[in-house]
């Protein structure tokens, strides 16, 4: 033990975070061990270069870039059938899964659990997780097929996420055969010096990681070797929080197929300007998303002759991956986009220090930063009203919360 702390001390010595062990003496074993075991895992050279690079200017403005070619799903007339035609075909072999990124918690919500444990008040109360598996039965139905199912946890939500499924009887999926559940990754959080953060259990203070780390934890947990064995080739990768997703869609799968591209993505027209979603452009002459936190006002208002938004393809989450193009990408680290906020954690006396500011950072990846790992990827264009109800934030906000997302689904589903 003692040479392994002493290696450990020399580690943390190197890189200014020798703190990390100031209250070990305390803990138990169990933590003791946990501590030490998640040092080891730590990548203090990255840690150290993200946080260079909060001190530097975000270099996006010398980015060159433009508008992106999209096809619209209901001004594909003969073609729409021909799309479909391939899809349905693939579909109904068998080569499609599903997966769900319900890392996240409701804490926009106000809700405390995971955020696919969500009932948004339908007379039903269903649950986030139940809409969405209902979608995904249906479809089953529809084409005499099994499409597995895996969701993205993260460690935070992963047990509640597990026990909700077995309550609810994984809303008929079987366990093991056709619903697998997976965890993301985490990365430390920093303070404002660079130091990691110590949290209340006296353990490192982790954040997720973002849903870019999807790619690598797909593939390190050997999710995609067993979509391969399951004979799957083709991916949508949805969020958790669209009530309206639509994860089956014949005429996406028969576009990527019959174009020969690896990656399609759905997009709806931004409503406004200001709505906060990404939208799809062309980086550097690569497919990518402008995130809503990252675009200028003058882009996001910018128009074409017929008035349309020159940047007005929503990305909405929904996304289609061949298996092989989700191996690429989980090969390839993505750059990480930091968020200053708010984190309590243990000070260098073991005070706990519960701050009513932001005071320190969490780095995410995000899914379609990998985007420009391909030189082509097809948009299409689909209704709102079909395919985006997304469920972000309390109903005093107004937008994207239970009550719209209530109207809309209700709407679709011709439910008074
Ligand atoms: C996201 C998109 C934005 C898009 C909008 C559409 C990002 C960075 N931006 O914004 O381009 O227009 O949705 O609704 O995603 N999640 C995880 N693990 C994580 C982080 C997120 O599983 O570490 C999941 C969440 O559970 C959720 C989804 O990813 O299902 C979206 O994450 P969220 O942080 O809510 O993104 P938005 O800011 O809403």
């Amino acid at each position: 033990m003692d040479t392994r702390i002493n290696d450990i001390q020399g580690v943390l010595k190197k890189y200014g975070q020798e703190h990390l062990l100031n209250h070990y003496a305390t803990l138990d074993e169990e933590h003791k061990k946990e501590l030490l075991d998640q040092i080891e895992n730590i990548d203090f050279e990255l840690i150290k270069r993200l946080y260079e690079d909060t001190k530097k200017e975000i270099k996006s403005g010398q980015d060159d870039i433009t508008p992106i070619e999209y096809l619209d799903k209901y001004k594909l007339y003969d073609d729409y059938k021909y799309y479909e035609n391939i899809g349905k075909k693939a579909i109904k072999q068998g080569k499609l899964a599903a997966v769900t990124m319900a890392g996240g918690q409701g804490t926009r919500l106000g809700h405390d659990g995971p955020k696919g444990t969500y009932d948004i008040g339908l007379e039903s109360h269903k649950s986030l997780f139940e809409l969405l598996s209902d979608g995904l039965k249906e479809e089953e139905k529809k084409y005499d097929v099994t499409i597995p199912w895996f969701i993205m946890t993260s460690r935070e939500n992963n047990k509640a996420t597990i026990q909700f499924f077995e309550k609810h009887r994984y809303f008929g999926y079987q366990k093991d055969k056709n619903i697998f559940f997976f965890v993301q990754g985490e990365l430390p959080m920093i303070d404002t010096e660079g130091k990691i953060l110590i949290g209340e259990d006296g353990l490192i203070k982790q954040a997720a990681d973002g849903h870019g780390g999807i790619y690598e934890s797909l593939l390190k947990s050997g999710m995609t070797e067993k979509m391969k064995q399951m004979g799957i080739e083709w991916v949508f990768i949805g969020g958790v929080d669209n009530c309206l997703v639509k994860m089956v869609d014949p005429v996406l799968m028969g576009i990527a197929i019959d174009k020969g591209v690896t990656v399609a993505c759905k997009s709806v027209v931004k409503a406004n300007p200001k709505e906060k979603v990404g939208v799809f452009c062309k980086r550097n002459g690569k497919p990518n998303v402008i995130e809503y936190s990252e675009i200028t006002e003058e882009m996001a208002e910018a128009r074409d002759e017929e008035g349309e938004l020159l940047y007005g393809e929503s990305h909405i989450l929904c996304n289609l991956f061949s298996v092989s193009a989700i191996e690429r990408m989980g090969a390839n680290t993505l750059p990480y986009h930091v968020a200053y906020k708010k984190a309590s954690y243990i000070d260098k006396d073991g005070k706990l220090v519960v701050p009513d500011s932001p005071n320190a950072y969490k780095f995410e990846a995000f899914l379609f930063d990998a985007f420009g790992e391909v030189d082509e990827m097809a948009v299409l264009r689909v209704k709102r009203e079909e395919e985006f109800a997304p469920v972000k934030n309390a109903d005093t906000v107004g937008v994207d919360c239970p009550k719209t997302a209530r109207e809309l689904y209700k709407k679709f589903y011709n439910i008074v």
